[in-house]
Parts: structure tokens; C-alpha cells; sequence
């Protein structure tokens, strides 16, 4: 049989245990992993792209098949450039099911036979997002549950000046 490869796009801004939950399990199911911080170089997000590839870099260290990459454009044009026929995403719940099935669609449009596979996020994990992690940090919030041990420096020094005192 053929070595599996899949792609798992998002914009990991930054990585959180929601992601590693879908991180562990995808690599589970194939051999190799590739997560792909994808951007749009005219929007900047909350971390630097190199950020936030480190951060998923140093999450990921202890997984031998999963690598991280980085890629400024279409995701469709990622996976006709680097051959990928799988693509990974979590799903949080019905609510992100509509917008997820029509990129799915999409992308599928774009790159005949590319192939959307869903994960449902694990039930403790289903309420946590990136969005969220920023909003706590920014209030200076204890992330551990939220964050991955490895990326949690990083992100506390991003929010270091930033902690609103609640007065
Ligand atoms: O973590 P996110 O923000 O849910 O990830 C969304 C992401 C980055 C996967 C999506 O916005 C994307 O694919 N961006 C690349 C541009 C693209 O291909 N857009 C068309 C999607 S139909």
C-alpha cells in the first residue's frame, strides 16, 4: 500500500490543545502529518507566521511523522503544488459544519479529488479555540489548559504588556 499523507491547514493563531487533539489523532491514522500554517500576506494575525510555526513546532516535536510548514496563498494550490490528497479538519460542532462542507466543496472544485476528512473535536476539547486563548490571554488568564505546555512561553510573552488590570 501507499504511505498516507494528509495536510492539516489552519491558521493556528496560535496552536492550541484543540489543534493537538487533532494533531495526535490524525497521526495516528496516517503516516505522515503535514500541518500548514496557512496565511494571507496582506492580513496579519495576532502572531508572526514564523510564530506561530515555531510554537507548532515545538508542540509537535514529540510526533516523528508530523512536520510543520508555512504557505501564503490558496490552500487548493498548496495541495496541487505538493500532491496532497487528503486534507484534515477539526469540527467543533454543527456550527462549523455548513462553512467547513463548502470549503471542502471548493477546494474540491479547485483540485479535483482533493478530499476533506472531518475529525470531530473531542468533547472536552470542543469549546476551545484560538479566538478564545486570545481573548483569555489578553486578560491574563491561566492558558494551561488551553495552550500546549511546549508553546505556553511564547504566548505569555505576547500578552506580557498587554494584561488588562480589570479596573
Ligand atoms: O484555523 P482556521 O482559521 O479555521 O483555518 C482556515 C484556513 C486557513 C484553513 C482557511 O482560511 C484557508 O484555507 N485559507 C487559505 C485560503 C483559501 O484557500 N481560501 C479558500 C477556502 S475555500
Amino acid at each position: 500500500m501507499n504511505p498516507t499523507r494528509c495536510l492539516y491547514p489552519g491558521s493556528f493563531d496560535p496552536v492550541t490543545v484543540g489543534h493537538m487533539d487533532v494533531i495526535s489523532r490524525a497521526a495516528a491514522m496516517f503516516d505522515t502529518v503535514v500541518v500548514g500554517v496557512l496565511h494571507n500576506p496582506e492580513k496579519r494575525g495576532c502572531f508572526p507566521v514564523e510564530k506561530r510555526v515555531e510554537m507548532l513546532k515545538k508542540a509537535c516535536a514529540a510526533f516523528s511523522n508530523v512536520q510543520v510548514i508555512s504557505y501564503g496563498g490558496l490552500l487548493a494550490r498548496l495541495a496541487k503544488e505538493q500532491g496532497f490528497r487528503v486534507v484534515v479538519r477539526g469540527v467543533r460542532g454543527v456550527g462549523d459544519l455548513e462553512s467547513e462542507m463548502m470549503m471542502a466543496r471548493i477546494n474540491r472544485q479547485l483540485c479535483p479529488g482533493l478530499e476533506t476528512v472531518f475529525l470531530p473535536a473531542s468533547p472536552e476539547k470542543s469549546d476551545i479555540s484560538a479566538t478564545m486563548v486570545r481573548q483569555l490571554a489578553s486578560f491574563g488568564a491561566d492558558l494551561s489548559q488551553f495552550v500546549p505546555l511546549e508553546a505556553l512561553p511564547d504566548v505569555l510573552a505576547a500578552f506580557e504588556d498587554t494584561e488588562e488590570s480589570g479596573r
